[in-house]
């Protein structure tokens, strides 16, 4: 890294100008397909910028790497949201989370250490990387039986189709939700991340549709758990049999955690695999490239792409909330005690001081210690399963489909315009059709 610019040396006041003139319109449908120039322009002229959300709340958006880097592990930024001391928190519908005192809401992204210390590491001894490895065959038959599904129709929305289920599928299995209850899971979280596109209450509706499943399933699988763990044994049981060897997690924390996995775990794959095969097809040349190599049996192009992809176009635009405790200078910028700080990892990712040619997608781009997973405490948990489902799925469409083109103009495609992700709509595809011998993905999701 090189250079250091100056540092804002006053808090800009709420608003959209700044001392270097006006800041980019943030939040419109124009910056949600497109908020890299934005971005940068916040980067170079107000990299610790305080903005009016389209909810109301006003927020700090930091968009520097190295600041990003630093926010993401600064104990004095809570992920509390108790910590917020803002009166519009109070009216609602801010997108805060914990706004709603639901229960399925007390889960490691919201909460600080000790608890947070404690709640990571049970999970994190029943989520293990071998764990994670143990299900390549799982993800290839699911990517497999989707992509089967629609083959004979050289056409499909890659989002609806493809993307969004492959997740979801994984995830329950990991987690030990029958396969025949699979498909309830599939809608639910589909009415989730519709952000109001949904009939009235459903999100609502959903969410609690969750909590009463989760709630039998946890009450289900104690009464049948083993006493000794069997190989592969589901996420759910090996939290329930750490909750009753003494480690005090409560029921609502295992069905908050099961949650936690489900929610952080699907919306992000769906986009990785959405975004991915967008800048793909919008770079033909490192599809190709891809392609090549994936025909050569090679794997390191894949490993590297994926993680180039989270970096150029990641499914998290921003990190998810965190709340200053007291006073603290986050990149030369003072921030009061109660402000929401809101680090742009997409921005983060694109600073010139840290990426050469950061605007530009280099596949082969190694070492490049992207944000895309965030960092410190918080950081992913589900990274060795996203790198697993990413690379399985975007190496098995461009395998199965060598021909996959965009079936709609890409500079129309829509956005989904969230705060905190950034993924399409939809994904129109065609390709030349073709008879798949393997089964569809409802045999394989029913056992
Ligand atoms: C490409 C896919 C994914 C991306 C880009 C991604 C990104 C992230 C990021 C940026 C954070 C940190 C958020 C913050 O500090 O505010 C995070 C945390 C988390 N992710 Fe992922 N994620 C992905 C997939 C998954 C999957 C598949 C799972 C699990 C099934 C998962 C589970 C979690 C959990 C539980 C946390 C919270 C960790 C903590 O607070 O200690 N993620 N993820």
């Amino acid at each position: 890294m090189s250079g250091h610019r100056p540092a804002p040396a006053h808090r800009p006041a709420p608003g959209d100008r700044t001392s270097d003139g006006p800041v980019p319109e943030l939040f419109t449908w124009e910056f949600a397909s497109d908020p890299y120039p934005a971005y940068a322009w916040l980067r170079e002229h107000a990299p610790v910028h305080r903005t009016r959300l389209p909810s109301g709340v006003e927020a700090w958006l930091v968009t520097r790497y190295a600041d990003a880097k630093q926010a993401l592990a600064d104990p004095r930024l809570s992920k509390n949201p108790a910590h917020h001391d803002e009166p519009a928190h109070a009216k609602g519908k801010t997108g805060i989370p914990g706004e709603r005192k639901a229960e399925l809401m007390t889960h490691l992204l919201n909460i600080d250490p000790p608890d947070h210390t404690r709640l990571r590491r049970l999970v994190s001894k029943a989520f293990t990387p071998r764990r994670v490895a143990e299900f390549a065959p799982r993800v290839q038959e699911l990517a497999d039986d989707l992509i089967g599904r629609f083959a004979a129709t050289g056409s499909a929305d890659l989002i609806h189709e493809f993307a969004f289920p492959l997740p979801i599928y994984a995830i329950c299995d990991l987690l030990g939700v029958p396969r025949e209850d699979q498909d309830d899971f599939r809608d639910w979280a589909g009415m989730m991340i519709r952000h109001g596109g949904g009939p009235r209450g459903g999100v609502a509706r959903s969410v609690k549709k969750m909590r009463g499943y989760l709630a039998d399933l946890i009450h289900r699988k104690r009464a049948a758990l083993p006493p000794e763990p069997g190989p592969g044994e589901d996420l759910v049981s090996g939290l329930i049999r750490a909750s009753d060897h003494g480690e005090h997690l409560t029921e609502n924390e295992v069905a908050a955690m099961a949650f936690i996995l489900l929610f952080a775990g699907f919306e992000t794959t769906v986009n990785l695999i959405g975004n991915g095969v967008y800048a793909l097809l919008t770079h033909p040349e490192q599809r190709t490239r891809l392609q090549t190599s994936l025909a050569a049996g090679e794997r390191g192009l894949l490993e590297t792409g994926v993680e180039e992809l989270l970096r150029y176009d990641g499914p998290v635009e921003m990190a998810t909330w965190r709340f200053a405790t007291r006073p603290l200078t986050v990149g030369g910028q003072d921030v009061a005690a109660g402000d929401p700080v809101l680090v742009v990892l997409a921005a983060a990712d694109r600073d010139p001081e840290r990426f050469t040619e950061p605007d530009t997608l280099d596949l082969a781009r190694r070492d490049s210690q992207h944000l895309g997973y965030g960092h410190g405490i918080h950081y992913c948990l589900g990274a060795p399963l996203a790198r697993l489902e990413g690379q399985t799925a975007l190496a098995t469409l461009l395998t199965r489909l060598p021909d996959l083109a965009f079936a709609a103009d890409p500079a129309e495609l829509r956005w989904r315009g969230g705060l905190i992700m950034r993924g399409l709509r939809t994904l129109p595809v065609s390709f030349t059709p073709f008879a798949s011998s393997t089964d569809n993905v409802a045999s394989s999701t029913q056992k």
